[in-house]
């Protein structure tokens, strides 16, 4: 068996995906350890979600910096005291900047509710439904400097639930659980 593989999990909402790794790392699914999460928001749901998982918790707020280099530079002397070996961005509502990209070269991964390069940043979901698009789905893909638009490692679809974007935003989040886990098992095991 591997030995696993020290991941820090980035998340400023609800933290399904976080809950859905976190449960994969505790169960053996996924072969890794949630070293810290990282938020940009002490209040989101996802803050609860590690307290309760006993994940440390790491809350960097950051309206309290003057500049992205000066935020990722307190996130990375965090991430370096841990061990944090690949960054796993999960409802992460932030852009990614130079600091933290030349610390984890190809090390960053995100999820995107679309089959990018459709439907990139936010309100993905709602977007594919108003446009009337039948067939939208799920992106894993490596992080760069960009919006959503690193390399792609795996896409799965998901049908459209016409005018609905409630029951289509389930369907998605269903396969982005199953999806990430999967993908994070072959990137970190290759
Ligand atoms: C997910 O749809 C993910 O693809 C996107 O943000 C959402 C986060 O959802 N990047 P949750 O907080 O994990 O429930």
């Amino acid at each position: 068996m591997n030995p696993k593989c020290k991941i820090a999990v980035f998340a400023s909402g609800s933290g399904s995906n976080f809950a859905a790794i976190e449960e994969a790392c505790r169960s053996g699914t996924l072969n890794a350890e949630i070293v810290l999460m990282v938020t940009n928001k002490p209040e989101a749901y996802v803050v609860k979600r590690a307290a309760q998982a006993g994940i440390q918790v790491a809350a960097f707020p950051s309206s309290e910096y003057a500049t992205r280099a000066a935020y990722e530079k307190d996130i990375l002397k965090k991430l370096q005291e841990v061990g944090a070996e690949w960054l796993v961005l999960a409802g992460y509502m932030r852009l990614i900047g130079e600091t933290l990209l030349t610390a984890y070269p190809s090390r960053i991964v995100n999820i995107h509710p679309s089959l990018l390069p459709s439907f990139p940043g936010k309100d993905a979901i709602e977007q594919a439904v108003e446009h009337g698009v039948k067939v939208t789905g799920v992106t894993v893909h490596l992080v760069d400097a960009g919006m959503d638009t690193g390399p792609i490692l795996a896409q799965r679809a998901v049908d459209v639930i016409p005018d609905n974007v409630e029951k289509t935003a389930e369907a998605i989040h269903a396969v982005e659980h199953d999806l990430y886990k999967d993908t994070l098992n072959r990137l970190f095991h290759a």
